[in-house]
């Protein structure tokens, strides 16, 4: 048979058309979406007709690079870096992966220290030691943020970064830890995972310190079921902590360029936020000032009609103009009394919880953390902990922060919701009175 013609020499096409087929995400896969949310029955059969009757529902393309239309990822980092008020963002899969990400931003590694407070969520302190550093973890004040004083003390040779956490909703003392690291000539990595909005001195946290990182986890201020960004002010550190959420470098203004300075091209990892995340963000960060509002209004008006009671004494918020106002925090004389009056405030119906109980396990103190307290490792070569000599590790001990556990002890926090009307916070301050006045003797 004689040979046809080639379509590269004029002849016709082997292949005229592919497709089109269907998309790889179609009506199921958005019905499925819809399920999530609790609509009606009959709502939901409308809903369903309308969307399984229409043969063009094209799914959208979930991945952040290279799609037909443009990312939601890339808008909610755009939102994000407005409203904090910083140059550059990166949306993240989660905060501990922010956290990583700034770390290895910073050229944080193996020998390496980081400073923590006592009480955080322990992924402060996982993320130090998944880049095979070791956190040393130091004592909050009355704030229930990183004491200034304690952190200073921490500082060694080999301290690279303080990492202050603006804990439940309220900024760390900013000025003084940022006046620390500038005299010792340290970055800051801000954990904001539960202070999204907050601010310190007119600045919003997150862009106070070298690096902030936030979570969009369910359980935070602003969600996308899970999610995080890292903001900062310093290109070289975004593109760094860019490079790291991405496997290897890849999105520098040319993707395949060779290194452009030392220090840009290395082996990362993968902390790419999807578009169904970012979709959610960016709408939870235009709420965002609008749920603060709410915040801040109903912990005012619980607050201020707390009467004063020798013995009382409110949690201090270093920048009241800052305090997300998520929840209100206040100790009592000592922690058998905080038990009982706990007890009576949730007997009245007040959304009140103690943080810290000496019987009840709970990451987020630091007694608990044996994988740090105990040196536990994931693999046979001992990293974090075998990368300095045992005597030049920092010194872990369950009694080495008191003063966390004796305030926790004597913690009673209660939650805020931004959608709290006048009368649930008059009802609920009349809760609080009316336990404190019986056990605070008056
Ligand atoms: C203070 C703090 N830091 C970090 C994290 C980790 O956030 P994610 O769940 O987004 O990794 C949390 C989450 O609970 C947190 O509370």
């Amino acid at each position: 048979m004689a040979n046809e013609r080639l379509a590269i020499e004029g002849g016709q096409k082997a292949v005229r058309q592919l497709g089109p087929y269907p998309a790889k995400l179609g009506r199921e896969e958005l019905w499925a979406l819809i399920d999530l949310w609790d609509f009606s029955p009959q709502t939901k059969e409308k809903l369903k007709g309308i969307i399984f009757s229409d043969p063009q529902v094209r799914g959208p393309h979930l991945f952040r690079y290279y799609g037909p239309k443009p990312s939601q990822v890339e808008a909610a980092e755009k939102a994000m870096a407005e409203t904090m008020g910083v140059k550059h963002c990166l949306a993240v899969n989660s905060c501990t992966s922010a956290l990583v990400a700034s770390f290895r931003a910073l050229g944080i590694g193996a020998g390496d220290e980081v400073i923590v407070p006592a009480y955080t969520f322990f992924a402060t302190a996982a993320a130090v030691a998944a880049c095979n550093a070791v956190p040393a973890i130091v004592d909050v004040d009355d704030s229930l943020t990183m004491d200034p004083r304690a952190a200073e003390k921490a500082i060694t040779k080999r301290t690279k970064a303080l990492a202050p956490v603006h804990m439940r909703g309220a900024p760390a003392q900013m000025d003084a830890l940022m006046d620390l690291a500038d005299r010792k000539g340290l970055p800051v990595v801000e954990d904001v995972a539960q202070a999204c909005g907050g601010s310190f001195g007119g600045q919003r946290l997150g862009s106070v310190g070298t690096l902030g990182c936030f979570s969009f986890d369910f359980y935070k201020i602003a969600v996308s079921g899970e999610g995080g960004f890292v903001t900062t002010n310093d290109e070289w550190l975004y593109t760094r902590a860019q490079s790291w959420h991405d496997t290897a470098a890849c999105w520098r203004p040319d993707r395949y360029a060779r290194e452009r300075r030392d220090g840009e091209l290395f082996c990362g990892e993968n902390y790419r936020m999807s578009e169904l995340q970012g979709a959610v963000a960016l709408a939870q960060i235009k709420k965002l000032d609008a749920m603060l509002a709410g915040y801040r209004r109903a912990k005012a008006s619980i607050k201020e009609n707390i009467e004063t009671l020798p013995g009382l004494q409110f949690r201090r918020v270093p920048d009241d103009r800052g305090d997300t106002g998520i929840c209100l925090i206040f100790f009592l004389p000592d922690a058998g009394l905080t038990r009982k009056a706990l007890a009576a405030l949730q007997a009245e119906g007040v959304p009140a919880g103690g943080i810290y109980d000496s019987k009840v396990r709970d990451w987020h103190i630091f007694t608990y953390w044996e994988h740090v307290l105990d040196k536990k490792c994931v693999a046979p070569d001992g990293l974090p902990w075998s990368a300095l000599p045992e005597k030049e590790l920092p010194p872990y001990a369950r009694d080495m922060c008191p003063r966390v556990l004796d305030l926790l002890a004597r913690s009673i926090h209660v939650e805020i919701n931004c959608h709290y009307s006048a009368e649930d916070c008059a009802a609920i301050a009349r809760g609080i009175n009316k336990v404190l006045r019986a056990y605070l003797g008056q």
